[in-house]
């Protein structure tokens, strides 16, 4: 097959309304919204309304959105049993994606195909993933799970659910934002991954279950839990240096760098950036420090060694940012999806119904077949009694 086309990139596999990314000059835009002035001006909880609705909300809309996604917080009980019954080793995101799978069950009208059962689908589990996330961490931890507040921002709800104590002004405004940095991206693998499902016509549920499976990867969203892994593994500032150039010598990634369609900056990591510089330098400690050391490296080294530029992406500084916050280091990718689903449902949505032409179909990609060692074709069958080690 054509190199250029590997991995569906180049490929142009679908209209969408929800979101642009200029990767030539680092611009990523929701529903026509520069995503820069969502951070300046939004909250999570609007940013979520428009991915979902296409429009900023009025006052009255967002009041409305708000109540409904504080009234669906909870989790049922019988799912808090469930983890209970898990051995603590369980990785969050696994935890995640079958707990996703389980409120399939809770709701009444599974069978209900509408735009607007979708809609209440999509602000049912915008609500409750952070009280999955939250309650895994605390029962794994012999903790009690926490009920949901019953006023407050997401952000401030989730930090809440947590920790058991109601977090300051500042630190739920920061989360917010980190919220909003990661809500939607496009055509990325976990967004591609609940469309393909979309399109089989299965549930938001096995939609959503399917992409977080796909986030959980080192090389999507599970990358800021290896950032903050080579964090820690460096140690102090003074190691970064060797560190990076070993890991580059012997032809290993530098997690957090690089990405699939930004050619400059991401604009989103220049945003964590800053957010990780100024919660570094007010809790005194050294990973801002450290991360800006290892992105400086690896530039230098990559431009040096293979002449093209890799820059920052998202998960570069939201791992120093979230450890320097206090929360766990495997609670990061968890965190991306307590964003992303606004993102995931926007585009079940959209996939399942799309009113302008060309509509969605199922998706079916072809394969180049190459054959192996007997040709193309098919081999011949040989009764097992006759069958010879093969030495390919
Ligand atoms: C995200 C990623 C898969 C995008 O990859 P891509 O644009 O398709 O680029 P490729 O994987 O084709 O890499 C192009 C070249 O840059 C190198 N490269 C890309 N990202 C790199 C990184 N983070 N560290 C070291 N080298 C990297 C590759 O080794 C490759 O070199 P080669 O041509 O000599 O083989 C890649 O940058 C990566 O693995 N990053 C680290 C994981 C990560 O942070 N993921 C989160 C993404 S938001």
């Amino acid at each position: 097959m054509d190199a250029r086309n590997i991995g569906l990139r180049n490929i142009e596999v679908a209209d969408t309304k929800i979101c642009s990314i200029d990767g030539e000059n680092g611009k990523l835009i929701y529903r026509g919204y520069d995503i820069l002035d969502l951070v300046k001006h939004s909250t999570y909880e609007e940013t979520a309304y428009l991915l979902l609705f296409g429009e900023l909300p009025t006052a009255d809309a967002l009041a409305d959105f708000n109540r409904r996604l504080v009234e669906a917080r909870g989790i049922p009980e019988p799912l808090i049993k469930i983890l209970k019954n898990r051995p603590r080793r369980a990785q969050p995101m696994d935890v995640l994606q079958s707990c996703i799978s389980e409120l399939a069950d809770y709701d009444l009208n599974i069978e209900d195909n509408s735009k607007e059962a979708h809609m209440r689908r999509a602000i049912t589990l915008i609500a409750k993933i952070p009280a999955i996330v939250t309650a895994w961490n605390r029962v794994r931890n012999g903790q009690h799970v926490v009920d949901p507040l019953e006023k407050g921002s997401h952000s401030a709800n989730f930090l809440y659910m947590l920790r058991g104590v109601e977090p300051s002004a500042e630190e739920a405004k920061v989360l917010d934002i980190c919220l909003i940095l990661h809500a939607e991206h496009s055509f990325n693998a976990s967004t591609f991954a609940a469309r393909e499902i979309a399109s089989t016509r299965a549930h938001m549920y096995a939609c959503i279950g399917g992409a977080v499976g796909a986030l959980s990867g080192e090389l999507h969203g599970g990358a800021n839990v290896q950032v903050m892994k080579m964090l820690q593994e460096i140690g102090e500032p003074a190691n970064v240096d060797k560190w990076i150039a070993n890991r580059l010598q012997s032809g290993g990634r530098i997690m957090g760098m690089g990405h699939a369609v930004y050619r400059t900056t991401d604009p989103r990591a220049d945003v964590l950036a800053r957010l990780s510089a100024r919660i570094s330098r007010e809790k005194n400690n050294k990973w801002y420090e450290i991360t800006k050391r290892a992105e400086d490296l690896t530039q230098d080294w990559m431009k040096k060694n293979k002449g093209q530029v890799i820059y920052p992406n998202v998960d570069l500084y939201s791992a120093s940012l979230y450890y320097s916050m206090g929360i766990p280091m495997d609670l990061n990718t968890p965190i991306f999806a307590i964003s992303r689903i606004a993102g995931w449902s926007s585009h079940v949505i959209e996939e399942k119904f799309a009113e302008a032409a060309p509509k969605p179909v199922l998706y079916r990609p072809k394969a180049v077949y190459v054959g192996k060692y007997c040709g193309p074709m098919g081999c011949e069958y040989t009764l097992i009694s006759s069958r010879q080690e093969q030495t390919t």
